[in-house]
């Protein structure tokens, strides 16, 4: 384990076992309609690495790279995109997928800015769902694991860019990040 995880809360088999129960769901949802694939960057790089390869319809993959911001206590609603997608998303079945929904705002946004562009769908998999601190209601529609309100490192999620490689989901440790 990292000198730096203070515990493991996923496995890296748990994860993998998980990941294709999720594919299995969302094979039963689209039944063989083609999805265009929109993986958040960075973060949900690695969890979409692992789902596009158990789904059996025909799948188109994009990236987006996004950030929200809001100023303390006005929620100002403002995406800032630092990567859009480039392929065309009109009357298309979008799935996208996140590695962790803490507050809400990010996806919350996406949402918002990919429906005005005319998609036919928009359903959303998030690898981690962090229920404790969420300001806006999110759609979420698939799941993988509800974890605790504690920071953590692993599959795809970093601490200031590090341990995204890390194969489990682990908290860091608090010294890490504090003083
Ligand atoms: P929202 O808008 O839902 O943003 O608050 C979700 C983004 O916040 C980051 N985040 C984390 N990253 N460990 C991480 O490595 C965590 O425990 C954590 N909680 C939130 C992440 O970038 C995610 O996309
Ligand atoms: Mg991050």
């Amino acid at each position: 384990m990292n000198e730096n995880v203070e515990r493991i809360l996923f496995t890296e088999e748990q994860l993998k076992y998980r990941v294709r129960e999720m594919a299995e769901e969302i094979n039963n949802y689209y039944n063989g309609e083609a999805v265009t694939v929109i993986s958040v960057l960075k973060g949900s790089v690695v969890f979409a690495v692992d789902l596009i390869k158990q789904l059996n319809m025909p799948v188109s993959l994009d990236f987006i790279c996004a950030s929200s911001y809001g100023s303390g206590t006005i929620s100002s609603g403002k995406l800032i995109i630092k990567k859009d997608v480039e392929l065309e998303i009109e009357g298309q079945n979008i799935l996208l997928l996140e590695d962790i929904i803490d507050t809400g705002e990010t996806l919350h946004e996406i949402i918002k800015m990919l429906k005005g562009r005319g998609t036919k769908s928009i359903a959303t998999a998030m690898m981690f769902n962090k229920p404790a601190r969420r300001k806006k209601a999110v759609q979420a529609d698939f799941i993988g694991f509800d974890i605790p309100d504690e920071f953590v490192v692993g599959y795809g999620l970093d601490y200031d860019e590090q341990y995204r490689n890390l194969p489990y989901l682990g908290v860091l440790k608090r010294s890490v990040y504090e003083e």
